[in-house]
């Protein structure tokens, strides 16, 4: 801990040098609050094709300083920039390398949360970058399209890389029929929407850990792409287009947040965070838990704006809460776009009648130490001490029960599952179909099935645990070893 409070004292000095040399900060121009300002839209990050085909994107994870309360400078962190980072386009069969260096003071690593690769290239806490040092992972994109992101995993510190703004998202196209009928053009039809709900000190230092949710002097404000809506107002997205696909990411440490439009009509969800849905689903909120992510499809002609509105429920000890509109879309487009085809995808329910092995995933706390099965993955001795072992190819049921008063968010590594039943009763809507990252309501008992595919290694592990990252980091973590026999 001396290390990271030690490490924050120089973020904000940093900053203050920063600021009283006339470094350029990323305003959020506060001026135009009442009216709002234009989205923000990460740019896309460029690939260097290699003679082999190999796409390399290069990340520099750096430090910088970013307005995120009126009028005040923040320490922050990013992906090649200040705070948050480019988007990353890629289709399933590439090869990609990601060179990564670690320009923070501290360790690190760059987990691909919700990608199907090998444990040795996952990016857990087994990764670590070293302050100063590169990493350069390369793996297949081996899934159809899909909403992933990025973001530091190392152990203890993701909280705190995550809030500082080390989060940002890769979307996966395919060439099926399904998701060709889907909006694609980045920037022009389709665009990510990434969501916080950031804990901040009234000076401006971004918090991290369950004391700062609960000190006084926090607040909550929700950022959208990065701007605070409550400083830049409602941002606006004016479009040519009679569709636009927005994939949606809680990347919040913490709290919940739930979509809705202001005119409470309906939303078109496409895709889980795991696959697009067998069937455009049509539904009047959409609730995100930290990590989650989903897509929907708005329709909007000329003169027929759509405003959505986010809500805010506390994940934590305290957090967020209320209602902000956070995108308003204007669009010239003066015909409808026609029909989404009525299937965008296969889904296939796992044969779970015979299961290779049932576990259960016991979460509890004592205090504000988190536990998965009674051990709380503080340290990889622990996780290694307690790790749960699978073979490649085995199909799994698991029951996930939770003791605690608390919601949490269930995230597994490696593959996508499929959610057999909460509290006995079959999930229903988008939870019904592959997913990466679900919400456990206190007091809940949840079985999910999977099936480890593909990729086994005796050595470095996948990860499971909470994905509110305080809770990860007090101990909501557990190793999967997926072995090769
Ligand atoms: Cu988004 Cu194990 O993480
Ligand atoms: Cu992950
Ligand atoms: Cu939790």
């Amino acid at each position: 801990m001396r290390q990271h409070i030690s490490r924050r004292n120089l973020l904000q000095t940093l900053a203050l040098t920063g600021a009283a040399a006339g470094i350029c900060l990323r305003t959020a121009s506060p001026a135009s609050a009442a009216t709002g300002s234009a989205l923000t839209v990460p740019d896309l990050l460029d690939a260097t094709a290699d003679s082999d085909g190999t796409k390399a994107f290069t990340l520099s994870m750096q430090t910088g300083t970013t307005e995120i309360l009126s009028g005040i400078s923040s320490a922050t962190c990013g992906f090649n920039q200040a705070f948050l980072g480019p988007v990353i386009k890629v289709s399933q069969g590439d090869t990609v390398r990601m060179d990564i260096t670690n320009n923070l003071d501290d360790v690190s690593t760059v987990h691909w949360h919700g990608a199907h690769i090998p444990p040795a290239v996952d990016g857990g806490p087994q990764n670590t970058i070293e302050a100063g040092a590169t990493f350069s992972p390369s793996f297949e994109i081996n899934q159809a399209a899909c909403t992933l992101w990025f973001h530091p995993h190392a152990l203890g510190t993701t909280s705190e890389q995550v809030a500082s703004g080390l989060a940002s998202m890769i979307i996966v196209d395919d060439d099926t029929d399904g998701a060709a009928a889907l909006p694609s053009d980045y920037g022009t039809d389709q665009f990510p929407l990434i969501l916080q709900s950031l804990p901040i000190s009234t000076a401006g230092v971004i918090r991290y850990t369950t004391a700062d949710e609960l000190a006084t002097s926090t607040s909550f404000p929700l950022l959208v792409n990065g701007a605070n809506v409550g400083v830049a107002g409602t941002p606006t997205l004016d479009v040519d287009a009679s569709r636009i696909r927005l994939h949606l990411l809680n990347a919040s440490i913490a709290d919940i947040i739930t979509i809705t439009r202001t005119d409470g009509a309906s939303i078109t969800q496409v895709a889980t965070d795991a696959a697009l849905l067998a069937a455009p689903l049509s539904i009047t909120s959409l609730r995100l838990v930290g990590g989650e992510r989903a897509e929907i499809c708005l329709d909007v002609t000329s003169g027929a704006d759509v405003t959505l509105q986010a809500t805010v429920t506390a994940g934590g000890a305290r957090g967020g809460s209320g209602t902000s509109s956070i995108l308003t879309v204007t669009s010239t487009a003066t015909s409808a776009a026609d029909d989404l085809p009525s299937s965008l995808n296969t889904f296939t329910a796992l044969d779970v009648s015979s299961p290779d092995a049932t576990r259960t995933i016991a979460l509890s706390n004592s205090g504000n130490t988190m536990l998965i099965n009674g051990v709380a993955g503080t340290t990889m001795d622990a996780m290694e001490a307690a790790e749960i072992m699978t073979t490649l190819g085995a199909t799994e049921v698991w029951t996930i029960t939770n003791a605690t008063g608390l919601t949490h968010s269930f995230h597994l590594h490696d593959v996508p599952f499929q959610v057999q039943s909460i509290n006995g009763a079959a999930p229903t809507g988008a939870y019904a179909q592959w997913k990466d990252t679900i919400l456990i309501s206190p007091q809940s008992t949840n079985v999910i099935a999977m099936q480890f595919t593909d990729y086994a290694d005796n050595t470095y592990g996948y990860m499971l645990h909470c994905h509110n990252t305080v809770h990860e980091d007090e101990g909501m973590m557990a190793m999967l070893m997926v072995m090769t026999d």
